[in-house]
């Protein structure tokens, strides 16, 4: 069979399983509106979330026109109490296939006591909060279906504690740790669950970051590229249910299939947990 014709039946074959809409929730810039171009590519119709309209607008009428699906921009701020609730009334009945949560940083930078708590507040409902309630509902839709996937973009911050990013590692600590339970009991059930634990990617957020924290050669410094490493989540979104980047792919060359350590991890955790909770 040629290339052309096995990467055709491959787009229609995850169209099948993850289609027909995509929701990218921080999907304006970076790895988010990267999701979109990829996922468009593959014939995914999207739902574009972001705050800023006239961002997902461009997005929208490039998507388009590239690709001829259809693209429903949604602006919105995540970090508002009744944001998910907010988001499902735009969805409407979209059937939802693949969820992909990337919005989620930390603007503080700051020790824990030296940001208000309102403001830690607002990072907990983005980071950690609306994720949730969109897991729970758009989770439940693809269970009645049998089918579907979510990308939980994380950072490695999620796996341990780090000064002056308390909150931020504490939310993506939440986020990871539902993903891999979500995973645990959906994997058996046509869902794929995959978080995305990021190391550093080139995003306008970042390099203005970097700028900020002065670090030298801000601008210029090499980084990994958002368009690789979500070709990368696309490909293990099968593969779940955490995907540190990029350890878990220079651990191939050690003979581990990426995300084999945390794969384990929950298998015999959930194993152990069965004992007393039941398997059900
Ligand atoms: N960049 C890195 O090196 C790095 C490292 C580790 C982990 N990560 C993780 O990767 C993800 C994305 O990285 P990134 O932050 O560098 O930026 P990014 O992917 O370039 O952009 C973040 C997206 O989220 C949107 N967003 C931010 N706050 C929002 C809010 N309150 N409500 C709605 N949308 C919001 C932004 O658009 P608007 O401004 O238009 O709202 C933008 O579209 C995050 O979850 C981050 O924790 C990144």
């Amino acid at each position: 069979m040629s290339e052309r014709l096995q990467q055709a039946g491959d787009a229609l074959a995850f169209k099948r399983k993850y289609g027909p809409w995509a929701l990218i929730a921080g999907a304006s810039h970076g790895v988010g509106a990267a999701f979109a171009h990829q996922l468009a590519a593959r014939g995914l119709n999207c739902v574009l979330v972001a705050r800023r309209q006239d961002a997902l607008d461009a997005l929208r009428l490039e998507l388009v026109a590239r690709h001829g699906v259809e693209v429903l921009a949604v602006s919105q701020d995540l970090s508002h109490a009744d944001a998910a609730d907010r988001l499902l009334a735009a969805v409407t009945d979209r059937e939802i296939g693949l969820f992909v949560y990337n919005a989620g940083g930390d603007s503080f930078l700051t020790r824990f006591l030296d940001t208000p708590v309102e403001d830690w507040s607002s990072l907990l409902r983005l980071n950690a909060s609306t994720p949730m309630a969109c897991c729970h509902a758009f989770g439940g839709r693809m269970l009645g279906r049998g089918r579907g996937g979510m990308i939980l973009v994380g950072s490695q911050a999620a796996l341990g504690g780090i000064r002056k990013l308390a909150m931020y590692s504490a939310s993506k600590g939440f986020a990871m740790n539902l993903g891999e339970s979500l995973w645990a009991e959906w994997k058996d059930r046509g869902i794929d669950v995959l978080n995305l634990l990021i190391g550093t990617v080139d995003t306008p957020t970042m390099r203005e970051a970097m700028v900020r924290l002065n670090i030298p050669d801000a601008l210029g410094m090499p980084l990994p590229q958002a368009a690789d490493i979500v070709a990368l989540a696309l490909r293990e979104l099968h593969n779940g249910p955490t995907l540190i980047h990029p350890q878990d792919i220079d651990a191939t060359g050690y003979g581990q299939s990426p995300g084999q350590v945390r794969r384990e991890h929950v298998i015999a955790k959930s194993a152990e947990a069965a004992a007393f909770i039941g398997n059900d």
